[in-house]
């Protein structure tokens, strides 16, 4: 579940027939609307043709397919109506009304402008029909059912226009609308629960994709995009480097390739500035740069597993352990040596000794939380970038052992409103998943306990709590998703039973 829904498999979807923008004027809207959006990158497959569809998204549930979007009568949209298609990308919904699957960003689309959309509809519409069957998406039940998405788009859908924000300028408010509305940046950069909702309050905070992370690109104190001028920031999306810094790699260096590079540099430079002055909403800023909430922990962690050979001031014992305090293995960019070390472990090696593995005696929360402490304890200045889902992923990557909590992948729920639907326990929310009584109770009891619910709020919170039940048991985590989506579908149907929706 490490994998964001809209992971981007994505293997180059170059588009040769992209010329890229001249820097003084935009000859053809549409086409810079479709490049400022990506909509390339996963419409067209590997070696296919431009729009014709068949690209194969990985998500943690199965693969959907990229639709072919050229006008072709029977295989794409050559049948469809401009207010079809505006229905598809501001309300994702398809032509047969049904719903599309979240891995098309119209959580992102819905707020482009009408202007944008026309446009956009001019280009797509001008584009050479291309016949090409997409293949079927090979999804388990109930997600395979495209009414289930009802509850998704419930939960984590918003339909509306980018607002303009009057308190802030017209630049930055254009860089608003290029990163939210065409450049989805956050389904690749805002870390998701278990229902593959983007998390509330961790906007562009950093997330695992496919092996990859997107890092932190808030406004917070811990963001590296602090240290970057808007300049350098401008630079970075124009050429994919930042000399000296970084360089922009995997699914980034498409965004590159395939949309950023084409843009011009006003536009580029508008989005520099809004991500460096985005408005924190949700968290403070955290005055230490660590902003892991589980420090302490995880230095008593360390003391129990790690200490007695690595030592609790890190530095080892000369001959014999190496040192972790000042150690480059340890400060990469990436937490990804630790991880391994942790999972792994070491044989015995010259004059270094053994290191067993900590794959079944840590969760994989506890062996990002003693990543996270060693890559700051000591001066080790290294951001304590290591998450469960890092570490889930090395362990599939290392086929090491399972261990642990999953709970982790659960939506993050004020405990306000977790507390009455935890109240059930969990022998109750495993019975309501199969039990149509039992479901009527737990939902008429939520109801009683917190009578201003929404219905939406119902469905998370008692979904949430399920989500927590299943986290403890073995099932697998693709499993345990279906099994969220399914029960979330139940209450639903329950809530509306009491409440119109
Ligand atoms: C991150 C990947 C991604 C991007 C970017 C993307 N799409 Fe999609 N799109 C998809 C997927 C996947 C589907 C199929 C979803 C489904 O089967 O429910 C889809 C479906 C569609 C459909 C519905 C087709 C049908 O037959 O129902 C249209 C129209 C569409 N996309 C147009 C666009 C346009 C225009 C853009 C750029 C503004 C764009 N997409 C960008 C992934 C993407
Ligand atoms: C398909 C997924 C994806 C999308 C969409 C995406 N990014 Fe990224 N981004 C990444 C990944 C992965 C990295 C890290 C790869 C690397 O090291 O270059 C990254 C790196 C970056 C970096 C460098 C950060 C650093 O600390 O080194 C910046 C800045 C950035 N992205 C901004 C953006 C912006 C702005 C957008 C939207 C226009 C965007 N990204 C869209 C996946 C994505
Ligand atoms: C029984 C003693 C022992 C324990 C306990 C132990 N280590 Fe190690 N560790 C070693 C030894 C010995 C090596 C060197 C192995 C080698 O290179 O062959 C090592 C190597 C490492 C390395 C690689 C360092 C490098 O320079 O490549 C890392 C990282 C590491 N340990 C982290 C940890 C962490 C984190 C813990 C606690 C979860 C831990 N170790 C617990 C003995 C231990």
């Amino acid at each position: 579940m490490r994998q964001p829904i809209v992971a981007v498999v994505v293997a180059v979807a170059l588009f040769v027939a992209m010329q890229s923008a001249s820097a003084a004027a935009i000859a053809d809207p549409g086409l810079y609307v479709a490049q400022a959006a990506d909509c390339a990158s996963c419409h067209t497959s590997p070696g296919g043709k431009p729009f014709a569809g068949g690209t194969a998204l990985k998500t943690p549930f199965g693969t959907i397919y990229g639709s072919n979007v050229t006008p072709d009568g029977s295989s794409g949209i050559g049948e469809w109506t401009e207010s079809d298609f505006d229905r598809a990308l501001r309300q994702g919904l398809r032509k047969d009304g049904s719903y599309l699957y979240p891995a098309m960003p119209y959580a992102n689309y819905t707020k482009m402008t009408a202007e944008d959309m026309h446009a956009l509809w001019l280009y797509m519409r001008g584009l050479a029909p291309v016949h090409n069957v997409v293949p079927k998406n090979t999804l388990p039940f109930p997600l395979n059912v495209r009414s289930s998405l009802l509850v998704w788009q419930s939960l984590y859908f918003k339909p509306g226009e980018f607002e303009v924000d009057p308190r802030e300028s017209a630049q930055w408010n254009r860089g608003a609308y290029l990163v939210e509305a065409l450049g989805h940046c956050d389904q690749c950069h805002t870390p998701r629960n278990a229902a593959q909702g983007l998390r509330a309050g961790r906007a562009l905070t950093g997330a695992e994709i496919e092996g990859w992370y997107a890092p932190d690109i808030s406004g917070d104190a811990s963001s590296k995009l602090r240290e970057w001028s808007a300049q350098d920031l401008a630079h970075f999306f124009k050429t994919g480097s930042m000399p000296g810094n970084t360089t922009a790699a995997g699914p980034m260096q498409e965004v590159v390739h395939d949309s950023l590079s084409h843009m011009t540099d006003a536009d580029l430079h508008a989005m520099a500035i809004y991500l460096k002055h985005q408005v924190s909403t949700s968290r403070p800023l955290a005055p230490s740069p660590v902003k892991w909430p589980r420090q302490a922990d995880a230095q008593a962690l360390y003391q129990q597993q790690c200490g007695a050979c690595h030592q609790s001031d890190g530095k080892g014992i000369a001959g014999t352990v190496p040192a972790l305090a000042h150690n480059d293995a340890v400060t990469a960019a990436e937490p990804s040596n630790l991880i391994m070390a942790m999972l792994e472990g070491f044989p015995a090696n010259g004059s270094w000794g053994a290191m067993g593995s900590f794959a079944q005696s840590l969760t994989d929360e506890q062996i990002a939380d003693v990543a996270n402490y060693v890559r700051t304890a000591w001066g080790n200045a290294a951001a304590p970038n290591a998450t469960p889902w890092a570490v889930s992923g090395w362990r599939k990557y290392a086929e090491a052992p399972q261990s642990g909590s999953r709970a982790l992948l659960c939506p993050d729920l004020s405990a306000q409103v977790m507390k009455p639907a935890l109240a059930a326990g969990p022998t109750l929310l495993k019975q309501a998943a199969s039990e149509r009584s039992k479901m009527t109770q737990l939902v008429h009891d939520y109801q009683a306990a917190v009578p201003t619910a929404s219905s939406g709020e119902v469905i998370e919170a008692l979904s949430t709590a399920y989500c927590r039940a299943l986290a403890d048991t073995a099932i697998s985590e693709p499993r345990m998703s279906a099994q969220i989506a399914d029960f979330a579908q139940r209450v639903a149907t329950d809530v509306r039973g009491h409440k119109p929706m």
